[in-house]
């Protein structure tokens, strides 16, 4: 009878041991983007990094992946969902193929600037689409800036005519190929790693992006024309698996969503800052010429990129580009 007794207190100690192990166990987050680590991007994960490291010491840690190091575009939600990384910040025009309403961040002329991307993401509205994706897997924990998209070509790009026929690189969006369409351009979806080389060996005439883009991948090294557009917004989402989010324990996922919040607010100074800060490097450079467009001439534009809107209303809700609207007003 003693030696049963003995046996199961035994086995009770080993199990208790053993599930101690186990909830010890470090949780690593693998965080996997394309952009260098000097971007607001970069910085923000590095700072989710840190924060992670000194609050989370132990339970969690966050492994930083920049660059398309370890995924592209296309690979890293394919990755996300598999489990092979557990946090990515997309541009939301990479979404398509799990969510057609993040297509709203996509029509041209619809934010007016930063600030309207900030007061609709920050409203209702936006916070409500943060969701979008979740019956794909995928969880979205907040929205990172960059900013407001520029455009360029290796001519100069003042009216809406002078697009036409260039073959212009765009992130894999539908909306981003209906509007390079409207003005009879030629879109082409391509990988963010693959840009540079393609402007550089005129693969592609041309391309939009934010300033902290062209400059921290050096494209205004290899295109002769810029124009301040401020055509459309490059905004990203702070992703994860819904199963990985859900497998974490209940105090870790409320301390992460904790120092998410306070790395947001830090990652969209650094977006506000590096949008003047990299114009103005571009500037100084005298590599490339920038041009600015007449109210009337950035008219031109807008009227000819708007039907857009019309074509994909469907797909983003017309509620949601009304909250946009009043967020530009
Ligand atoms: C792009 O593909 O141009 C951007 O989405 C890259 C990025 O993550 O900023």
């Amino acid at each position: 009878m003693h030696s049963f007794v003995r046996f199961f207190a035994v086995l009770i100690i080993c199990s208790l041991a053993f599930s101690q192990t186990i909830m010890a166990k470090e949780i690593v987050i693998k965080f996997s983007h394309v952009t260098t680590e000097k971007t607001p991007k970069g910085k923000a994960a590095k700072y989710l990094q840190e924060l992670v490291a000194q609050r989370l010491k132990g339970k969690v840690r966050i492994d930083v992946y920049p660059n398309s190091q370890l995924y592209n575009d296309k690979e890293v939600l394919k990755a996300l969902l598999l489990g092979d990384v557990q946090m990515a910040a997309p541009s939301l025009s990479k979404f398509g193929k799990y969510t057609k309403k993040w297509g709203l961040f996509d029509l041209p002329f619809l934010f007016a600037d930063n600030k309207a991307v900030a007061c609709f993401t920050n409203g209702p509205k936006g916070q409500a689409l943060l969701d979008a994706a979740s019956t794909k897997g995928l969880k979205g924990l907040g929205y990172w800036l960059n900013g407001m998209k520029q455009l360029s070509a290796n001519k100069p790009l003042i009216t809406p005519s002078d697009a036409k026929g260039e073959k212009f690189r765009i992130m894999s969006s539908d909306v981003l190929e209906a509007q390079f369409k409207a003005v009879d351009a030629n879109p082409q979806k391509m990988a963010f790693s693959e840009v540079y080389n393609a402007l550089s060996t005129g693969v592609i005439d041309g391309q939009e992006n934010t300033w902290s883009n062209i400059r921290t991948k050096k494209f205004f090294e290899v295109q002769t024309d810029f124009t301040e557009s401020n055509h459309g917004v490059l905004e990203y989402v702070l992703v994860t698996s819904t199963e990985f989010w859900n497998s974490l324990p209940k105090d870790i996922q409320t301390e992460l969503s904790a120092i998410i919040k306070e790395v947001t607010l830090k990652e969209t100074q650094w977006a506000l800052e590096a949008a003047q800060a990299d114009k103005e490097y571009i500037i100084a450079s005298g590599r490339t010429k920038i041009h600015t467009l007449t109210n009337e001439q950035a008219a031109q534009w807008a009227s000819a990129m708007k039907p857009v809107w019309k074509q994909f209303e469907a797909n983003v809700g017309k509620d949601n580009i009304a909250a946009v609207r009043k967020c530009s007003e």
